[in-house]
């Protein structure tokens, strides 16, 4: 697999394959990933990946803990509103590929909360990092999180990012034994099979069109 086909084959995996995730496969996506970039090399990003009787123990505290106040904010874009039509879009792909209609509250919510047990996916990485980063570290935890998704799609396996375990980023921190008060937690990244039969593994999503996001100057 060359990298175009690594990055237009990731997308995010919301239905995964009764398939265990080899540990050979695993730790060498992670260790491959060592080799993203980081501003002054300082490698910000840290993880735990749980699969097996451990994570069922993390899903089930998950599951018996009411969502906490977030730590920080993710939703500040939509108050413009050309960023809540990018949310709603793909909001709209994901639940009509459901079958849920769109004023089924109740199927909607059923719907995210099966992130909780990060749509059964057999392994589950959790991303956290020192509380001393700042925006530019936030940001290489995010080109390390790509740089894990695409060696994966090498390796034949999917993922999805997942913000919504920040909701639960005390019972997280307390079943991986870290100090709250040095560390945040960032994300989760359900990791897999994907189920290609899956409707919700195969709508269509939607970009900005290139010219709308980049200026190329001088080239004509
Ligand atoms: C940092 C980050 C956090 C995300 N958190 C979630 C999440 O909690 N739950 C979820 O279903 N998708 C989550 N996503 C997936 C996005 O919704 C998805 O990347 C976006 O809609 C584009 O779709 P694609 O990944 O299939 O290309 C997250 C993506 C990123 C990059």
């Amino acid at each position: 697999m060359n990298v175009t086909e690594a990055v237009t084959t990731r997308r995010s995996i919301r239905a995964f394959l009764d398939k265990p995730v080899e540990y050979d496969k695993i730790r060498r996506v992670m260790d491959t990933a060592r080799w993203a970039a980081s501003g002054c090399n300082y490698q910000p990003w840290e993880a735990a990946i749980l699969t097996g009787q451990p994570l069922q123990e993390l899903q089930a505290k998950i599951a018996s803990t009411p969502p906490q106040e977030l730590e920080y904010d993710w939703d500040s874009p939509k108050s413009e509103d050309a960023y809540k039509q990018r949310l709603f879009g793909i909001s709209r792909g994901m639940f009509d590929a459901l079958g849920i209609a769109r004023d089924d509250t109740a199927a909607r919510m059923a719907a995210m909360g099966r992130n909780a047990t990060s749509f059964d996916a057999p392994a589950v990485m959790f991303v956290y990092f020192p509380r001393l980063m700042k925006e530019p570290q936030w940001s290489d935890t995010g080109m390390w999180l790509q740089t894990v998704a695409l060696l994966l799609r090498e390796e034949g396996l999917d993922s999805c990012f997942q913000e919504f375990m920040a909701f639960y980023a005390n019972v997280i921190r307390d079943h991986l034994g870290l100090d709250h008060d040095r560390y945040m937690f960032f994300c989760g990244m359900a990791i897999g099979y994907r189920d290609a039969q899956a409707p919700v593994n195969n709508f269509e999503r939607e970009r900005v069109p290139l010219e709308q996001q980049v200026r190329f100057i001088g080239w004509d």
